[in-house]
């Protein structure tokens, strides 16, 4: 079939510039993207890769705050960094941009003008929470409080990290302002609103009737979405970190990171073309281009139905062909946290493993969470070296070429008569870049990785079964024929390996002494002349040592925060000022834990029956992460008796425990330094 497209856009989701690259990251989206580009390129297709940072949003203002820095000066860290990351692992972006340049202000404003002026948007005035103090508006994740859900006291203006609940601002019980400390009141502002309940049914369309052919994940989080109803959606924010928005009666607006980071995908393409002489708009408005956006699963709402929508109604732009999100890796069983620090950064991994991009790249491939979560271990990265690149593919080429050096001084040997396993070896390698590719083109690349090993299993095989080092002395014309055949097996892994194992194959084309090949090239046996010489080889992986390891796992473990309160984003800003007479009407006094049992349905809730010395009440608790019931009965505590009651997943609680918490959410209690009678006043 004759190729519908001439050219290819390729995105992978722009990183957000407040923090580094992780595995998860690499497996979901940046490694399965890379191999894609590749692929395409070593075909000869025309392709941009674009990709770069994501600058905005809300929690990069809070780390720029955290940190007592700017915005400007977080991004500008980590764009860095991930960049640098980025290029040492051999991601080949045509492009690694980022949202705070200025072509992208330029962009991101036009595109947002343009749908002014169509009339597109609906502007919609609602309440929204006001810090007074700060006089700022505050955006959902400024503003915790109670979760309505669970009774969990922390939870955020958009979501409790307890019960996992979907949360507005406006259902918090007893919000509090994370800026200051106040209580925030409702104040009025005007939003710029995306009314994606209109375009709907040209979703439906497009998308259910139109796109049958993507992911069952994709497909079915669309369809879901869809069908539960799509809703305005607002585009603007009340922020001072952002593309400002460009109409009147916008001041201190700015665009919503959502809705500019998208359109980064097309700023980006627009600054490669002019670096390279080539005209962007080919590539985001040619029919005969191909767009595919590379993802994690939760962006899909993002790329497969706001931004096509945008897009669309803009006009003149084409839609995405396809969006094939990954979903998640685990980490050791564990999901991976950012803000618990249970990952392994990419940067960290350069570091410790010099050398051994591949290996990683290699691990994550075949570890992809292509159709479910997945998961990744120390454990299996050892074996999946040791017994697979150094045991298969290593010690393949490693004979090979030993052996034509040793025999032939490296020249490739004249092929002679040809036996079955001759002809069986030709017939696989003829078909084997087909089976890749139509593994490559489906999104397969698991499969797609397997089937490339294949190639070394394959040439193990031959060479176990036909052993030249017997026939050397015996029948050495023979030993010929098998040697130049699985010189070719070699130099078909070099070329059919690049996509994946990029590092290693430009080793191989060096040990080959072989000029850049493309695709279709491989599957022939004809790849190395007759008389070509090749070099001597060195070792193409290496054996990973337990201890190696063991000090990774240890790592991971010793540098692992104890939970996931997401307190790394707390701004610690000392509380309103109260005069004496208010602290005087808290009523401390020192307990004792009586009872403790865990609350059903809630990691993080303990019950407790406390002998206050009036009295013996029930106090609810959420330290059931850092201490078993027995660790706490019989322990003395400090208690606010005099805290109006409150039902926490359905139970009375009467009072609070006091604990200190430090920046990383780990909890103590404050209990007295001697033991003391109960009852007694703290003051
Ligand atoms: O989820 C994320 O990490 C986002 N920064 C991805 C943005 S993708 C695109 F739209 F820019
Ligand atoms: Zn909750």
């Amino acid at each position: 079939m004759r190729n519908k497209y001439k050219r290819y856009t390729i995105t992978s989701a722009l990183p957000y510039a407040n923090g580094p690259i992780h595995i998860g990251h690499l497996a979901g989206v940046y490694v399965p993207a890379d191999i894609y580009a590749r692929y395409l390129r070593l075909k000869g297709e025309d392709v941009v890769f674009v990709c770069g940072s994501d600058e905005h949003g809300v929690p990069i203002t809070i780390r720029a705050k955290k940190e007592g820095k700017t915005p400007q000066q977080i991004a500008d860290t980590y764009n860095a960094l991930i960049k640098k990351s980025f290029e040492d692992f051999g991601i080949s972006f045509d492009i690694y941009s980022r949202t705070s340049n200025k072509t992208h202000y330029e962009t991101a404003s036009d595109f947002f003008l343009r749908l002014h002026e169509k009339n597109a948007f609906k502007v919609i005035e609602s309440e929204q929470y006001y810090d007074e103090e700060q006089k700022e508006f505050l955006a959902d994740r400024y503003i915790k409080g109670t979760c309505p859900k669970c009774g969990f006291p922390d939870a955020y203006g958009d979501q409790c990290e307890n019960c996992g609940s979907t949360l507005s601002p406006a259902e918090l019980i007893d919000p509090q302002s994370m800026l200051s400390g106040s209580k925030p009141v409702l104040k009025k502002t005007k939003h710029w609103y995306l009314p994606l309940d209109e375009y709907e049914p040209w979703l439906r369309q497009w998308i259910l009737n139109g796109h049958k052919e993507w992911k069952p994940n994709v497909y079915g989080q669309c369809k879901s979405w869809i069908d539960q109803g799509l809703q305005p959606r607002a585009v603007t924010r009340d922020l001072d970190w952002g593309v400002p928005v460009p109409v009147e009666g916008a001041q201190g607006k700015v665009l919503y990171v959502w809705f500019d980071a998208p359109i980064g995908y097309i700023s980006a393409t627009k600054e490669w073309a002019e670096k390279t002489g080539n005209d962007w708009e080919l590539y985001w408005k040619d029919e005969e281009t191909r767009l595919i956006h590379f993802i994690g699963k939760d962006n899909i709402v993002f790329h497969c139905i706001i931004f096509p929508s945008m897009l669309h109604e803009y006009g003149e732009f084409i839609l995405p062909d396809n969006v094939p999100a990954n979903e998640f890796l685990n980490l050791e069983g564990d999901k991976i946290s950012t803000s618990r620090n249970w990952a392994v950064w990419l940067h960290e991994y350069l570091e410790d493993f010099p050398g051994k991009e591949d290996v990683l790249r290699y691990t994550l491939c075949a570890n992809a969470p292509e159709t479910k979560d997945n998961d990744f271990t120390w454990k299996d990265f050892q074996a999946k070296n040791n017994n697979e690149l150094v045991a298969i593919l290593g010690n393949f080429v490693n004979r090979v070429l030993v052996l034509l050096n040793k025999y032939y001084g490296g020249e490739i040997p004249e092929r002679g008569e040809l036996y079955d396993l001759d002809k069986e070896l030709i017939a696989y390698l003829e078909k084997a870049p087909e089976i890749i590719e139509n593994s490559l083109d489906q999104f397969k690349f698991r499969e797609a990785l397997a089937n490339f090993l294949e190639l070394a299993r394959a040439g193990n095989k031959y060479l176990a079964e036909t052993e030249p080092w017997k026939l050397i002395k015996t029948n050495p014309g023979r030993v010929k024929t098998i040697m130049n055949m699985a010189a070719q097996v070699v130099a078909n892994i070099t070329v059919v390996g690049e996509p994946f194992l990029p590092f290693t194959s430009s080793k191989l084309y060096d040990f080959l002494n072989l000029g850049k090949l493309s695709w279709q090239d491989a599957g022939s046996v004809d790849l190395l002349a007759v008389g070509h010489k090749v070099n001597k080889p060195e070792l193409l992986f290496t054996k990973i040592e337990d201890d190696e390891i063991e000090r990774q796992i240890k790592k991971l473990k010793s540098t692992a925060l104890e939970n996931n309160t997401g307190k790394e984003n707390e701004i610690a800003a000392v509380k309103e000022t109260i005069s004496y007479d208010e602290f005087m009407k808290m009523d401390i006094r020192i307990g004792t834990v009586l009872e403790a049992e865990k609350i059903k349905k809630s990691n993080k809730l303990l019950k407790m029956l406390v002998d206050t010395g009036i009295d013996k009440r029930t106090i609810v608790s959420g330290i059931a992460k850092y201490f078993e019931p027995e660790d706490v009965i019989g322990k003395q505590v400090t208690v606010l008796l005099n805290l109006a009651s409150r039902k926490i997943m359905g139970i009375e609680s009467q009072g609070r425990i006091l604990l200190a918490e430090d920046k990383d959410g780990k909890l103590i209690f404050v209990v007295p330094e001697e033991g003391i009678d109960n009852g007694s006043m703290v003051s």
